[in-house]
């Protein structure tokens, strides 16, 4: 039942369920239902449904040029979505899919402009984890998702996350565990002869190139001319000021400062999180950050890491966040 709330939102009753074919009702009703991958918890709508794909920009207050991707459950429906699969994306989706890889391709008419912020394309992605398959199996139909976290927060990582941000504002929550890989897919862009990276993400550029060897990111995956719409906006980031620091250089002196990466600080810092490996590190990032604002830090300090394999997507994101301080 939806109550009106002023002239932008409404209350909805949040459903919590761990049953998928429970939260697919709500999709196959026109609602919206944030759901686990192995990335980030995804907030879906049925691609063909215009009016629940506006009810998702709602309820993450996202900006509406900031297109959506389509998550599927089997490979036949990239052809209810797209018409034309290049080589080089026949390519990637024998490889990668199901994984954390979203390819952007030319769009069908039936696609509406919504999903898709009016752009021609668009970006297709099949998850691996067993719980986001068994929803998409049993909503029947592609399910648009971008992260379930009100625009501008980290993406979620927990089921709890999203109901911090959307409790309220969404029609249900699927609870699963926490996302394995913790940072979002990698987005290419096939629609050019020679695939490009429009995000950096869970599948790192080296594993990108044993299949595409000319592959490389895009020009313009940089701060302000994004061509990936969604990356101009401020994005990944805690209420906290993120510092990047470097391990054995600095003494980290702040006592009111967390930190979270591999090496133990040397100096003072309050609350820590100290990783075992990147990966561990990438998965723990956005949690991390939730908790600091949760106990009102106002600084964090996160240890840069080598720029190779998931470090370069997890230092990606550490400087989106230091330079929307
Ligand atoms: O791992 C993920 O990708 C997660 C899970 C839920 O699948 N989703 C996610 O969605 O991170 P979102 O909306 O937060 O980020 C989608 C990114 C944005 O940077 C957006 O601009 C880009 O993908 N994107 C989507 N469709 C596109 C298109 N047709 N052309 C270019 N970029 C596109
Ligand atoms: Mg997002």
């Amino acid at each position: 039942m939806l109550l009106p709330l002023g002239e932008t939102h409404s209350i909805v009753k949040t459903v919590l369920t761990t049953s998928a074919l429970e939260a697919a009702e709500f999709i196959k009703h026109g609602g919206i239902v944030a759901f686990p991958t192995e990335t980030v918890y995804g907030l879906g709508a049925n691609v063909f449904d215009e009016r629940a794909i506006e009810k998702i920009f709602e309820a993450k207050k996202r900006p509406p040029d900031n297109p959506l991707i389509a998550h599927i459950s089997n490979e036949d429906q990239i052809h209810e979505l797209a018409n034309e699969i290049p080589s080089a994306a026949g390519d990637l989706i024998a490889r990668f899919f199901p994984g954390p890889l979203t390819i952007v391709l030319k769009k069908v008419g039936r696609v509406p402009q919504v999903a898709t912020a009016g752009l021609e394309t668009i970006g297709i992605r099949m998850p691996a984890l067993q719980l986001a398959r068994d929803f998409l199996v049993a909503c029947g139909t592609p399910v648009v998702a971008p992260s379930a976290n009100l625009s501008g927060r980290p993406s979620p990582t927990t089921w709890q996350a999203v109901h911090e941000d959307l409790d309220g504002r969404i029609d249900c929550i699927l609870q699963g565990g926490s996302t394995e890989l913790g940072l979002e897919s990698t987005v290419v862009d096939c629609t050019s002869e020679i695939p490009l990276i429009l995000r950096q993400g869970a599948i790192p550029l080296e594993r990108l190139r044993e299949v595409i060897p000319d592959i490389r990111i895009s020009d313009e995956y940089a701060f302000d001319a994004p061509r990936s719409p969604g990356l101009k906006h401020k994005h990944y980031s805690p209420r906290a000021r993120v510092v990047i620091v470097r391990r054995g250089i600095e003494s980290y002196s702040d006592g009111g400062a967390a930190f979270i990466g591999i090496a133990k600080p040397t100096g003072h810092v309050g609350m820590s999180k100290i990783c075992t490996s990147v990966e561990e590190y990438a998965s723990a990032l956005f949690e991390f950050y939730r908790e600091c604002d949760r106990r009102g830090v106002s600084t964090i300090l996160c240890e840069a890491v080598e720029e190779k394999g998931i470090g370069a997507a997890l230092m990606d994101r550490i400087r989106r966040a230091a330079s929307a301080n």
